[in-house]
């Protein structure tokens, strides 16, 4: 028996990267996953990240484990979409207990991205990729929750939302991580009387496929040891992030509501 037996769970941004790892985590636990993403195949962009890959899908992987899982392809930034994903999770099982808004991440360099010239394209792209994602998903999947009267919330911000870089780069998504976990707190309180928990996690420098291929050649660090500034001396793994999120997905977290959650490792921003 799964803690999360008879449960459904959807986690936006699952092709790859952190989204794979909580959609495996949750699907281990006994819940119907529905693996949401812009492209169903995103790992084919990052070796790392396709050379993980047990099957040819995180869909598939679910399925040869055993589990049930629905690949659905939707961009976040679509207002519709969303609305259309959430209801086909809800044709085909009728409910969503848990719903991971992990779907976001940045784009540019943080040479390019400071907070004094920032390209409006690039803030738009970003904002809506991150800030407006999570905001249309967590209304689709609260409206559902809602009828039930319970649900689980986790949202993605990460500690670029809680501090700022040290040379003011990569700003776009630093304000909208920070927007998104400050978003988690009014959504907790609008929602806590109907029995759903809504959380954020703030994770720090995870060793993701894309972040080891681009983020980190790419930062001001990069000649020194990123895990340096940590302080258990090693960048987080996908498992660490995963952990905090099997907590906010079962009921070992039932009195635990807005909270944003740093999974860092004790890092300090230099
Ligand atoms: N890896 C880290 O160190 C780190 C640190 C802090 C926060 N985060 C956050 O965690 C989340 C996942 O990070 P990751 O490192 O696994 O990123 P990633 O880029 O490897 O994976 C993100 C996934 O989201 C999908 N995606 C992107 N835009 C989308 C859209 N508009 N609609 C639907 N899907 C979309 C991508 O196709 C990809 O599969 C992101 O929100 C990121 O900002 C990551």
């Amino acid at each position: 028996m799964g803690t999360l037996d008879g449960k459904v769970a959807l986690v936006t941004g699952a092709a790859r990267g952190l989204g794979r790892a909580y959609a495996k985590r949750l699907a281990g636990l006994g819940a119907k996953l529905a693996v949401a993403d812009i492209n169903l195949r995103s790992y084919e962009e990052f070796e790392a990240e396709a050379q993980d890959m047990t099957a040819a899908s995180t869909v598939a992987e679910i399925e040869a484990l055993g589990g049930s899982a629905l690949g659905i392809e939707v961009d976040v930034r679509d207002h519709q979409a969303v609305e259309a994903m959430v209801a086909r999770v809800v044709r085909e099982w009728d409910r969503i207990d848990v719903l991971v808004a992990n779907a976001g991440g940045g784009r540019g360099r943080p040479i390019d991205t400071k907070a004094s010239t920032l390209d409006p394209t690039l803030l738009r792209l970003v904002t809506e990729m991150n800030l407006y994602g999570t905001v249309y998903t967590c209304n689709a999947a609260a409206r559902v929750m809602k009828e039930r009267r319970c649900g689980k919330i986790i949202t993605v911000s990460s500690v670029a939302g809680t501090a700022p870089s040290a040379d003011g780069g990569y700003a776009h998504y630093g304000a909208a991580k920070a927007a998104i976990a400050h978003y988690t707190r009014y959504l907790a309180q609008d929602l806590g009387p109907f029995g759903i928990t809504v959380n954020c996690i703030a994770p720090g420098v995870i060793a993701t496929g894309r972040i080891m291929a681009t983020v980190i050649p790419g930062s001001s660090q990069s000649n020194r040891d990123r895990a340096e500034l940590v302080a258990l001396r090693r960048l987080g793994t996908v498992e660490d992030c995963a952990k905090v999120v099997e907590f906010l997905a079962t009921d070992l977290s039932d009195y635990v509501t807005g909270a944003v959650i740093p999974i860092d490792g004790g890092l300090v921003r230099g």
